[in-house]
Formats: C-alpha cells, structure tokens, sequence
C-alpha cells in the first residue's frame, strides 16, 4: 500500500469527525470541465460578463446562452468513481458530510445523502422579482426559462454578489471547526468565503488531505497529506486501503 494513502485512510479512521471539502475536479472526470484549468469554462466565458448578478440582471438572455450549454453537459454527467467512493465512506459511517461547490448533483445521485451545496444547485430556478421557485424540469427545453409573471428565471446557483445560502454557511462552518480529518478534493481553493473551510478546520487540529491533478494554494501551507493524481483513482485507493486496514484490525 502507497504510504501516503495508507496515511491518508488512517486519518479517517481514526478521525472522529470527517468532512469532504469538493469542488469542479471531482466532475472533471464525469464530463463536465472545470472553471480554471485550461479549456475551462472561464476560458470560454469571462466571468464578469456571465457569472456575477449583476450580469444577470442587466442581460439574463446572454447568460442563458451560457446556462444552456452547462445544462447539456450537466444532463449527461454521470456519478464517477470519486463521488461514489465518498458515498461508500459515509455509509460505513466515516464521512459525516460532503461540502460542495459543485451544482451538478452528481454527490446526491453518486449516493451521498449529507450534501452540503454551498453555491446552491441548478436543478431549481427562481424568479428574482416574485421568489416563486421551479423544478428545472418544468421549464425544461425552455431558453431563457420564464416564471408565471413573465420575467426570467434564474438558477439558483450562486452567483459572484451574490450571499452563500445562510443554512450551508452555518452548517459548514461548525462542521469544519469540529472535523478531525478533512478531504479536499478537485478544487483550487481560490473562491472566498468556501476557501476559508480548510483554515478553519486547520485551525481546530483537523489533519487534511488533499487531492488534485496540481499543488494548489493550500497545498504548501494547509496541507498535510498531498495525493497528486485524478479524484477517481486517489479516492477509490484511500476507500479501499480504508478497508484492508480496517478488515485487519478486525
Ligand atoms: P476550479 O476550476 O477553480 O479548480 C478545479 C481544480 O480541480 C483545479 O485545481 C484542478 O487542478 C483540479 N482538477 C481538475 N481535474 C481534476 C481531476 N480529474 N482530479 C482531481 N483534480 C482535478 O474549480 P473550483 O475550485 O470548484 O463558483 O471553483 C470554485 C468556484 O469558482 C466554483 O464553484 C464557481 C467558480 O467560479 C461560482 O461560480 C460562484
């Protein structure tokens, strides 16, 4: 067994508490690009112009262009063996919850039932002007999707401008202040208030393992186990070595 893994899956079992830190790298390998690699979707779309509410706000139409192709990849994106293995770690009962920033759901289809979706989830639309909210179904095929009062709807992801839903950010924050192991996973951790997790949970002792393709901002400083390859392989090699060395102990 690999020591670093082999570290890696000790740190979960002996963790009390232990959380998934997840962000656009885990669904790389499902089909969906990330933000920031090169061909992401930052690449394609400047940020400014597409991601931030007031963008929204002032040419919703525009940015749907944008929604429309994420949705046709997002619809075709399956779980991989990385969200399939943090289902399998919560239920033997050694993952407590899965912090995302992802919107794509593929945590909840992959299995996992403690989701926490820090930038919300495109699979329900809301209008900014009533607040009447929609199952994406139901505008589906629709672009740009319109609520009953005729404006148009936005998904109810965050948006830069936009606040992190008031429950996830509570719930993540204790939940990181109380975790013995963290797992970070396929993000590059530069998105403010969700990069703050790692240092809080730092802060209160937890030991944190990190895999991605590259070395990140917290690699050097946050860090203590560094796992460099794809999410798929690394998670499914710390599942496994969780169970060898909990069938030994047994
Ligand atoms: P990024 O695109 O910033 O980072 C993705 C990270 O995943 C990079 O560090 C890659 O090296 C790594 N990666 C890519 N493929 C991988 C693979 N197969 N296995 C492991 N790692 C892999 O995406 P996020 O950090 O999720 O927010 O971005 C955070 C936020 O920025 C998003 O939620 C979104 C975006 O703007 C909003 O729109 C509010």
């Amino acid at each position: 067994m690999d020591e670093s893994i082999e570290r890696a899956a000790r740190a979960i079992i002996d963790s009390r508490v232990t959380l998934a830190l997840t962000g656009a790298g885990i669904s790389v390998e499902s089909g969906i690009p990330d933000f920031r690699s090169k061909g992401g979707l930052w690449d394609r779309f400047d940020p400014e112009e597409y991601a931030t509410i007031w963008a929204f706000r002032q040419d919703p139409e525009k940015v749907w262009r944008m929604l429309k192709e994420m949705e046709g990849t997002v619809d075709r994106a399956r779980p991989n063996a990385a969200h399939t293995g943090l289902a399998e770690l919560e239920r033997m009962g050694l993952l407590q919850a899965v912090i995302t920033q992802n919107v794509d759901n593929l945590h909840q289809e992959g299995g996992s039932q403690d989701v926490i979706e820090y930038h919300g989830n495109s699979r329900s639309l809301v209008c900014l002007w009533c607040h009447k909210q929609y199952d994406y179904k139901e505008r589906k095929g629709q672009y740009p999707p319109r609520c009953e009062c005729g404006k148009i709807l936005k998904p109810n992801v965050v948006f830069f401008g936009e606040g992190i839903p008031v429950e996830a950010m509570t719930r993540s924050s204790q939940l990181a202040s109380e975790c013995d192991a963290l797992l970070i996973i396929g993000t590059s951790a530069v998105v403010s208030p969700f990069n703050i997790l790692p240092r809080v949970a730092k802060q209160g002792g937890a030991k944190i393992v990190e895999i991605n393709l590259e070395r990140t901002i917290l690699t050097d400083h946050i860090t203590d186990i560094f796992l460099q390859g794809k999410a798929s392989e690394r998670v499914s090699e710390v599942v496994s070595a969780v169970k060898q060395l909990k069938e030994a102990s047994t």
